[in-house]
């Protein structure tokens, strides 16, 4: 009686209120960066430099897209990346949308127990350290690929900015500095990432400058011969023969089987928004949309950024999804997803049927029988003069990937094969317990948080959005969709505001400080939530974000504001918005 009495309530403040503006939640951020023809927000300032002199120079969203990422691999090297794995959304000026998987692919060489030992106990570091952690990189196949088809500008010209910054050095800023911090064991283990990432053992400091001759060399092949030069020569053979007198099991079949897939974005509507975002691989945007459907019946925006009610309401919808990503999706290749389901509003109602409005789910009830990520990845969103927009979420999983470069190469590699399930159940570096749809075998790509966004409505660009954080990029997104589309923020204050996490297991709701009010911790738990500071995670997830036709919707409400606004997260000491 009272859940049916309390859903009444809320669906009859939710059509009281359902034509209002969400109410002002005002999170004192700076101003978005505002620009008329394009915009390029990226977690480093000289990669979004890069990125807008494309535009400027007649270059569309997706020429800006490569040049940003290649310049990344070179500005911001904890995870911008030529040796590790990405997703690229685009949504064209059209409307069309497309979605492009560049993520790395197991070796041919893997099985599904490689990081357990005789007894089938994991053996600690072998997914995360050194080449048996290292997945068959992608980025460069996957930005030829997008250059190739929908791109307007020659590969040389793209590099270019990043052969030079890698060449000739940049000066580290404070930002870039702490970006290396407790890094330095790690890289000083391997000879060749010490040689380039510490200063004579020793890390980094501000004004220090950054000078990458290997790396220079490697992006001037690439630039001359195409992706051949990485996937078939030099390049290639430099992996495998470190690999090889290192533990490894990288062989140059893997490197010259490397395919980029283009597939269908999963497509969702939120209150009339449309969302258009990561397909699995990746579980980010069925597990966006699967969230989002389910909250759809809350009235979020009467109840309120950060109330109880809310915060409730969103714990829950994140339990029930993070069930089904760590238990039911994979490769499409070697999992048959349940996508439809999955993002049906039929199902996201069976879900909110089952929730308590007043108690806390448990989570152990929810496994399903039989069931036995960093932070350092990176997002940039950019959308060009025409409105063509495009997301990319790219990584090398761990900070500085698997903390190895073969020597003469200068290019990080991954360690992307964590993100597998090492062993059903075990729990993987972003405390992930995940299934056997995510079981490791040769060829197979590991599932994926990653989600980069692209929101229209009424058939016009609305908002392009995505953020690094393991297994949080999906609740991160999430967070900063709600925060524009029911809670009124701004861009910038939307991706700003401090955040929750719930990932199904461990049962607990993470925060950031500052998240909740002593009340609301007080009614959270009192409903049976288990809520606390996440302190290994003093960072998390730097999103950048843009929002077109104004700086948020009471703006756009308004008549409008700048055509486009831009937002780095104020987490990023380095990044940057940059229009024009
Ligand atoms: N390595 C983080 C992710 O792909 O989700």
């Amino acid at each position: 009686m009272r859940n049916s009495a309390l859903k009444s309530l809320s669906f009859a403040l939710f059509i009281a209120c359902g034509t209002a503006l969400p109410q002002i939640a005002a999170a004192a951020s700076p101003e978005p960066v505002k620009a008329e023809r394009g915009m390029v927000v990226t977690a480093q300032h000289l990669a979004s430099d890069v990125g807008v002199e494309v535009l400027k120079k007649g270059g569309n969203a997706v020429d800006a897209a490569v040049a940003v990422g290649y310049a990344l691999a070179v500005v911001y090297p904890t995870a911008g990346n030529i040796g590790g794995g990405g997703f690229m959304t685009i949504r064209f000026k059209d409307g069309r949308t497309t979605f492009l998987d560049f993520r790395e692919r197991a070796p041919l060489a893997a099985t599904k127990t490689m990081y357990q030992d005789d007894k089938g106990d994991l053996v600690k570091g072998l997914s995360t350290n050194g080449y048996l952690a290292v997945g068959v990189p992608g980025p460069v196949a996957g930005f030829e690929f997008a250059r190739s088809r929908y791109g307007t500008r020659p590969l040389k010209e793209l590099i270019e900015p990043a052969i030079t910054l890698a060449r000739e050095g940049f000066q580290l800023e404070q930002g870039d500095v702490d970006t290396f911090d407790g890094r330095t064991e790690r890289l000083a283990k391997d000879p060749a990432a010490a040689e380039i990432f510490l200063k004579a053992g020793k890390p980094f400091e501000l004004g220090d400058k950054l000078i990458q001759a290997d790396l220079a060399a490697s992006l001037s092949s690439i630039a001359e011969k195409g992706p051949d030069a990485f996937y078939k020569g030099a390049i290639a053979d430099a992996i495998v023969k470190a690999s090889a007198e290192k533990g490894g099991i990288l062989s140059k079949k893997d490197f010259e089987q490397y395919q980029v897939r283009e597939l269908e974005p999963v497509k969702c509507n939120y209150r009339g928004y449309d969302i258009v975002s990561s397909p699995p691989p990746s579980s980010g945007g069925v597990i966006i949309c699967e969230i989002l459907n389910i909250l759809e019946g809350y009235p979020l925006s009467y109840l309120g950024y950060g109330s109880a009610e809310t915060v409730h309401a969103m714990i829950e919808a994140m339990r029930h999804a993070y069930v089904d990503r760590n238990t039911a999706l994979g490769d499409p290749d070697f999992v048959d997803n349940p996508v439809a389901k999955l993002t049906d509003k039929a199902y996201a109602k069976e879900i909110r049927d089952k929730i308590d409005p007043f108690r806390a789910g448990v989570s152990e009830a929810l496994k399903p029988e039989g069931f036995g990520e960093s932070k350092e990845t990176t997002h940039y969103s950019i959308i060009d003069d025409e409105g063509n927009a495009v997301a990319v979420t790219y990584t090398l999983n761990g900070s500085f990937g698997a903390g190895v470069v073969a020597p003469g190469t200068g290019i990080l590699l991954n360690n992307e094969m964590d993100d597998f399930t090492a062993k059903p159940g075990a729990p993987n570096l972003y405390g992930l317990v995940q299934g056997e749809a995510n079981a490791i075998a040769p060829r197979k790509t590991p599932l994926s948080s990653m989600s980069p966004t692209i929101i229209s409505k009424d058939g016009k660009p609305f908002m392009v959005i995505g953020s690094p954080g393991g297994a949080r990029i999906i609740t991160i997104t999430l967070e900063a969709i709600l925060n524009v589309i029911d809670h009124g923020m701004n861009i910038q204050e939307a991706v700003d505001a401090p955040r929750l996490h719930h990932q199904w297991l461990p049962d607990k709701v993470f925060m950031e400080p500052y998240a909740l009010s002593p009340d609301t911790l007080k009614l959270l738990s009192a409903m049976g939530h288990d809520v606390e500071i996440d302190k290994n995670w003093t960072i998390w997830g730097q999103a950048t974000g843009i929002l077109v036709g104004g700086e948020s919707l009471a703006e756009i409400a308004e008549g409008g504001g700048a055509r486009y606004n831009g937002a780095a997260d104020s987490r990023i000491g380095a990044g940057a918005a940059r229009g024009y």
